[in-house]
């Protein structure tokens, strides 16, 4: 049995459709008592809630496990106490935890990364870059005033879809050889944000207006969520500069098999939700 945390998430949601259309038995975690997964068991847990993890891991070996925001890595630590004896841990990531100086997401993850290295658990990491997902936070602007603001500047990235780090997390859960691993997962094709929105405008038929966000606006947002000065500069400054996330890397394909999908891909699946 397979529990997958942050089952209603762009990556967990992928990872229970590809689970259970491999007739493996899947537990789907969430807050949401009212969630529904087609063949899936849906539980209902909290990873800021200790007491609600035991039942939800009754029965269960394997799970794939992600935290949220600034408490990426309390929410993995307190996951990992209550699921020890699991036979594997796949966990969410993330390149930045790979940079010189990845800022505060870096750290959350270089945090939880520690917490499933010291349960003695056997672990995968799983370290995305970009999510193509990430363009929905352009869906508003683009839809009311035909307008994207990218908070990441204009720098080329090389986005990857959810669902093909699902299909690497599936890989990690249902074959052996993967434990003590660390992957590094980013798409087919370096792309930048103002290209990205040339693509959503073509495919929308509309034409759509580019504006970088300025960094210091970027700063100001950060700080007001608690995070200090400093680590809001570095995390600013790291997601504008051309670095590792702007390298398509093929570890999708060596690892699945499957063709990593391109941005334009992602978009035509979702286009509904820009419309
Ligand atoms: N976006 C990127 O570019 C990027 C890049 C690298 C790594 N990452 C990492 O990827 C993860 C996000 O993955 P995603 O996009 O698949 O997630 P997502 O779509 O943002 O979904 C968040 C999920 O977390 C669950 N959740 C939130 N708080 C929870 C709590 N206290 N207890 C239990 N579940 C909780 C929500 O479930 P319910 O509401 O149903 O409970 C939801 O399913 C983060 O760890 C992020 O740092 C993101």
């Amino acid at each position: 049995m397979i529990l997958v945390t942050g089952a209603t998430g762009n990556v967990g949601r992928c990872i229970v459709r590809r689970m259970t259309a491999a007739g493996h038995q899947v537990k789907a975690l969430t807050r949401n008592p009212g969630a529904v997964f087609d063949g899936a068991e849906v539980v209902v847990g909290d990873l800021d809630e200790q007491r609600t993890l035991p039942g939800c891991l009754e029965g269960v070996n394997k799970a794939y496990v992600m935290g949220m925001g600034p408490r990426t890595a309390e929410q993995v630590a307190t996951f990992v106490h209550a699921a020890a004896g699991l036979r594997h841990i796949v966990l969410m990531s993330s390149l930045s935890v790979e940079l010189e100086r990845g800022g505060v997401v870096a750290r959350w993850h270089r945090e939880a990364e520690g917490a499933v290295r010291k349960s003695g658990i056997p672990w995968t990491f799983l370290r995305p870059g970009v999510f193509m997902s990430n363009a929905l936070q352009w869906a508003a602007s683009i839809r009311a005033e035909g307008v994207v603001r990218s908070v990441t500047g204009d720098t080329p990235v090389a986005p990857v879809h959810p669902d093909d780090i699902a299909a690497v997390a599936v890989t990690a859960l249902s074959s052996t050889g993967h434990e003590g691993r660390a992957y590094a997962l980013t798409g087919p094709e370096r792309t930048s944000p103002s290209a990205q929105t040339r693509l959503l405008g073509d495919l929308l038929e509309r034409r759509l207006t580019f504006e970088a966000v300025p960094a210091e606006a970027g700063v100001r947002s950060m700080t007001a969520f608690g995070i200090s000065a400093e680590e809001a500069e570095v995390s600013v400054h790291s997601a504008r500069e051309d670095n590792l996330f702007g390298i398509p890397l093929t570890t999708i394909h060596d690892l699945t098999g499957l063709a990593p999908r391109t941005f334009r891909d992602w978009a035509a699946e979702n286009l509904n939700a820009f419309r």
